[in-house]
Protein backbone atom coordinates (compact mmCIF):
# COMPACT_ATOMS: atom_id res chain seq x y z
CA UNK A 1 0.00 0.00 0.00
CA UNK A 2 1.19 3.63 -0.78
CA UNK A 3 1.07 6.38 1.58
CA UNK A 4 -2.47 7.55 0.72
CA UNK A 5 -3.90 3.80 0.84
CA UNK A 6 -2.06 3.72 4.32
CA UNK A 7 -4.07 7.21 5.42
CA UNK A 8 -7.55 5.97 4.30
CA UNK A 9 -6.72 2.74 6.47
CA UNK A 10 -6.60 4.41 9.30
CA UNK A 11 -9.12 6.82 8.92
CA UNK A 12 -11.82 4.34 8.43
CA UNK A 13 -10.71 2.21 11.54
CA UNK A 14 -11.27 5.49 13.15
CA UNK A 15 -14.20 6.20 12.07
CA UNK A 16 -15.67 3.31 14.14
CA UNK A 17 -15.18 5.02 17.25
CA UNK A 18 -17.67 7.57 16.19
CA UNK A 19 -21.09 7.11 17.82
CA UNK A 20 -24.63 7.76 17.93
CA UNK A 21 -25.50 11.23 19.20
CA UNK A 22 -21.91 12.70 19.02
CA UNK A 23 -20.58 16.17 18.77
CA UNK A 24 -17.13 15.39 16.63
CA UNK A 25 -14.20 17.80 16.34
CA UNK A 26 -13.23 17.02 12.26
CA UNK A 27 -9.46 18.20 11.61
CA UNK A 28 -8.18 18.89 8.16
CA UNK A 29 -5.83 17.08 5.76
CA UNK A 30 -5.71 14.19 3.34
CA UNK A 31 -6.17 11.43 6.10
CA UNK A 32 -9.14 13.57 7.44
CA UNK A 33 -10.61 13.79 3.99
CA UNK A 34 -10.57 9.72 4.42
CA UNK A 35 -12.31 10.43 7.54
CA UNK A 36 -15.42 12.43 6.45
CA UNK A 37 -15.92 9.87 3.53
CA UNK A 38 -16.31 7.27 6.32
CA UNK A 39 -18.41 8.73 8.67
CA UNK A 40 -20.91 10.27 6.06
CA UNK A 41 -21.33 6.48 4.39
CA UNK A 42 -21.98 5.32 8.43
CA UNK A 43 -23.90 8.29 9.03
CA UNK A 44 -26.01 7.32 5.98
CA UNK A 45 -26.11 3.57 6.88
CA UNK A 46 -26.58 3.33 10.49
CA UNK A 47 -29.30 6.39 10.69
CA UNK A 48 -26.68 8.25 12.63
CA UNK A 49 -27.77 11.31 14.15
CA UNK A 50 -24.28 13.44 14.84
CA UNK A 51 -23.15 17.10 14.29
CA UNK A 52 -19.90 18.35 13.99
CA UNK A 53 -17.17 21.37 13.91
CA UNK A 54 -14.55 21.73 11.76
CA UNK A 55 -10.98 22.82 11.74
CA UNK A 56 -11.08 24.60 8.27
CA UNK A 57 -13.48 25.81 5.28
CA UNK A 58 -12.19 22.37 3.40
CA UNK A 59 -13.15 20.17 5.72
CA UNK A 60 -16.63 21.99 6.65
CA UNK A 61 -17.28 21.84 3.09
CA UNK A 62 -16.43 18.14 2.20
CA UNK A 63 -18.59 17.33 5.40
CA UNK A 64 -21.45 19.10 4.66
CA UNK A 65 -21.73 18.14 0.66
CA UNK A 66 -21.78 14.34 2.34
CA UNK A 67 -25.16 15.09 4.86
CA UNK A 68 -23.27 15.79 7.91
CA UNK A 69 -24.41 18.37 10.37
CA UNK A 70 -22.08 21.31 11.07
CA UNK A 71 -21.75 23.65 13.82
CA UNK A 72 -20.15 26.86 14.53
CA UNK A 73 -17.70 26.12 17.64
CA UNK A 74 -19.54 28.96 19.54
CA UNK A 75 -22.74 27.33 19.46
CA UNK A 76 -21.98 23.76 20.65
CA UNK A 77 -21.35 23.29 24.65
CA UNK A 78 -19.22 20.46 24.09
CA UNK A 79 -16.95 18.10 21.99
CA UNK A 80 -17.03 14.65 22.26
CA UNK A 81 -14.27 13.13 20.22
CA UNK A 82 -11.90 15.11 17.61
CA UNK A 83 -10.06 12.72 15.03
CA UNK A 84 -7.44 14.82 13.05
CA UNK A 85 -3.87 14.07 11.49
CA UNK A 86 -0.49 15.01 12.40
CA UNK A 87 2.60 15.58 10.66
CA UNK A 88 4.53 13.79 13.49
CA UNK A 89 4.29 11.76 16.44
CA UNK A 90 6.94 10.63 18.82
CA UNK A 91 7.05 7.96 21.36
CA UNK A 92 5.52 9.67 24.19
CA UNK A 93 2.53 10.53 22.27
CA UNK A 94 3.62 14.08 21.54
CA UNK A 95 3.26 15.47 18.09
CA UNK A 96 3.86 18.17 15.24
CA UNK A 97 0.49 19.62 13.32
CA UNK A 98 0.00 22.54 11.00
CA UNK A 99 1.55 21.16 7.67
CA UNK A 100 -1.96 22.51 6.11
CA UNK A 101 -1.58 25.69 8.52
CA UNK A 102 -5.15 25.04 10.43
CA UNK A 103 -2.95 24.62 13.54
CA UNK A 104 -5.25 26.90 15.49
CA UNK A 105 -8.45 26.00 15.06
CA UNK A 106 -7.18 22.45 15.26
CA UNK A 107 -5.59 23.25 18.52
CA UNK A 108 -8.74 24.92 19.28
CA UNK A 109 -11.13 22.34 18.94
CA UNK A 110 -8.41 19.40 20.62
CA UNK A 111 -8.10 21.44 23.79
CA UNK A 112 -12.38 21.78 23.56
CA UNK A 113 -12.79 18.14 23.44
CA UNK A 114 -13.16 15.25 25.58
CA UNK A 115 -11.14 12.86 23.90
CA UNK A 116 -9.20 13.00 20.83
CA UNK A 117 -7.70 10.49 18.51
CA UNK A 118 -5.03 11.11 15.83
CA UNK A 119 -4.67 9.09 12.39
CA UNK A 120 -1.36 8.66 10.56
CA UNK A 121 -0.17 6.20 8.11
CA UNK A 122 3.23 4.86 9.69
CA UNK A 123 5.95 7.69 7.98
CA UNK A 124 4.50 10.06 10.63
CA UNK A 125 5.70 8.17 13.60
CA UNK A 126 9.40 9.64 14.75
CA UNK A 127 11.66 9.33 17.59
CA UNK A 128 12.78 12.65 18.20
CA UNK A 129 10.27 15.63 16.98
CA UNK A 130 11.71 18.35 14.30
CA UNK A 131 12.15 17.14 11.22
CA UNK A 132 9.06 18.13 9.84
CA UNK A 133 9.59 22.20 10.26
CA UNK A 134 6.93 23.70 13.59
CA UNK A 135 4.55 25.48 12.52
CA UNK A 136 3.77 29.07 14.08
CA UNK A 137 0.96 31.28 13.51
CA UNK A 138 2.03 35.00 13.10
CA UNK A 139 0.15 37.88 12.90
CA UNK A 140 1.32 40.18 10.17
CA UNK A 141 1.67 43.39 12.53
CA UNK A 142 5.24 43.34 13.79
CA UNK A 143 5.46 39.69 12.15
CA UNK A 144 9.23 40.78 10.90
CA UNK A 145 10.47 41.33 14.70
CA UNK A 146 9.20 38.06 15.43
CA UNK A 147 11.26 36.73 12.38
CA UNK A 148 13.85 38.06 13.95
CA UNK A 149 13.48 36.97 17.26
CA UNK A 150 13.00 33.52 16.56
CA UNK A 151 16.08 33.45 14.05
CA UNK A 152 18.32 35.18 17.57
CA UNK A 153 17.04 32.53 19.21
CA UNK A 154 18.09 29.75 16.62
CA UNK A 155 14.79 28.44 15.25
CA UNK A 156 15.68 28.35 11.20
CA UNK A 157 12.23 30.53 11.14
CA UNK A 158 10.81 30.77 7.01
CA UNK A 159 7.91 32.22 6.29
CA UNK A 160 5.96 29.68 4.06
CA UNK A 161 5.89 30.58 0.83
CA UNK A 162 2.92 29.25 -1.62
CA UNK A 163 3.55 28.23 -5.40
CA UNK A 164 3.90 31.84 -6.83
CA UNK A 165 6.20 32.88 -3.86
CA UNK A 166 3.52 34.92 -2.08
CA UNK A 167 3.11 34.50 1.89
CA UNK A 168 0.58 31.40 2.78
CA UNK A 169 -2.25 33.15 4.90
CA UNK A 170 -4.01 31.03 7.71
CA UNK A 171 -8.02 31.22 7.85
CA UNK A 172 -7.42 34.08 10.40
CA UNK A 173 -5.43 36.63 7.51
CA UNK A 174 -2.31 35.52 9.59
CA UNK A 175 1.56 34.32 8.42
CA UNK A 176 3.08 31.32 8.85
CA UNK A 177 6.80 30.46 10.45
CA UNK A 178 8.25 27.23 10.06
CA UNK A 179 10.91 26.66 12.32
CA UNK A 180 13.70 24.31 10.70
CA UNK A 181 15.00 23.10 13.90
CA UNK A 182 16.04 19.49 12.42
CA UNK A 183 15.21 18.19 15.90
CA UNK A 184 13.21 19.18 19.14
CA UNK A 185 15.07 18.28 22.12
CA UNK A 186 13.02 19.84 24.88
CA UNK A 187 9.35 20.32 23.60
CA UNK A 188 7.86 21.14 26.41
CA UNK A 189 10.50 23.71 27.29
CA UNK A 190 9.98 24.97 23.44
CA UNK A 191 6.20 25.11 23.58
CA UNK A 192 6.62 27.39 26.67
CA UNK A 193 8.91 30.11 24.81
CA UNK A 194 6.71 29.49 21.82
CA UNK A 195 3.80 30.61 24.12
CA UNK A 196 5.32 33.53 25.73
CA UNK A 197 6.14 35.30 22.67
CA UNK A 198 4.06 38.10 21.48
CA UNK A 199 2.50 38.08 17.96
CA UNK A 200 2.60 34.48 17.73
CA UNK A 201 -0.99 33.47 17.57
CA UNK A 202 -0.15 29.50 18.28
CA UNK A 203 2.18 27.09 16.82
CA UNK A 204 1.87 23.36 15.93
CA UNK A 205 3.68 21.53 18.88
CA UNK A 206 0.78 19.65 19.74
CA UNK A 207 1.67 18.40 23.65
CA UNK A 208 -0.02 16.40 26.21
CA UNK A 209 -3.06 16.37 23.96
CA UNK A 210 -4.14 12.78 22.24
CA UNK A 211 -5.52 10.27 23.50
CA UNK A 212 -5.41 7.12 20.62
CA UNK A 213 -3.64 6.89 17.76
CA UNK A 214 -4.45 5.33 14.79
CA UNK A 215 -1.92 4.07 12.44
CA UNK A 216 -2.10 2.88 8.95
CA UNK A 217 0.71 0.02 8.40
CA UNK A 218 1.19 -2.65 6.01
CA UNK A 219 -0.63 -5.11 8.36
CA UNK A 220 -3.59 -2.70 8.93
CA UNK A 221 -4.68 -0.36 10.82
CA UNK A 222 -2.96 -0.35 14.88
CA UNK A 223 -4.67 1.63 17.68
CA UNK A 224 -2.34 3.13 20.60
CA UNK A 225 -1.44 3.06 22.86
C1 LIG B 1 -3.24 20.53 9.05
C2 LIG B 1 -2.68 19.41 9.84
C3 LIG B 1 -2.83 18.04 9.26
O1 LIG B 1 -3.54 17.26 10.16
C4 LIG B 1 -1.48 17.45 9.04
O2 LIG B 1 -0.74 18.33 8.20
C5 LIG B 1 -1.54 16.06 8.39
O3 LIG B 1 -2.02 16.20 7.09
P1 LIG B 1 -2.21 14.95 6.13
O4 LIG B 1 -3.28 14.10 6.72
O5 LIG B 1 -2.58 15.57 4.81
O6 LIG B 1 -0.87 14.22 6.03
O7 LIG B 1 -2.12 19.56 10.90
O8 LIG B 1 -2.95 21.77 9.64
Amino acid sequence: MDQSELKKVAAERAAEFVEDGMTLGLGTGSTVFFLVEAIARRVKAENLHIEAVATSSRTAKQASDLGITMKDINDVDHIDLCIDGADEIDKHYQGIKGGGAAHTLEKMVATTSRRNIWIVDESKLVDTLGKFPLPTEVIPFGCEQVFHRLDAEGLHPQFRLDDSGQRVTTHNKNFVIDLHMGKIDHPHLLKQFLDGQVGILEHGLFLDLVDTVVVGTQDGAKVLP
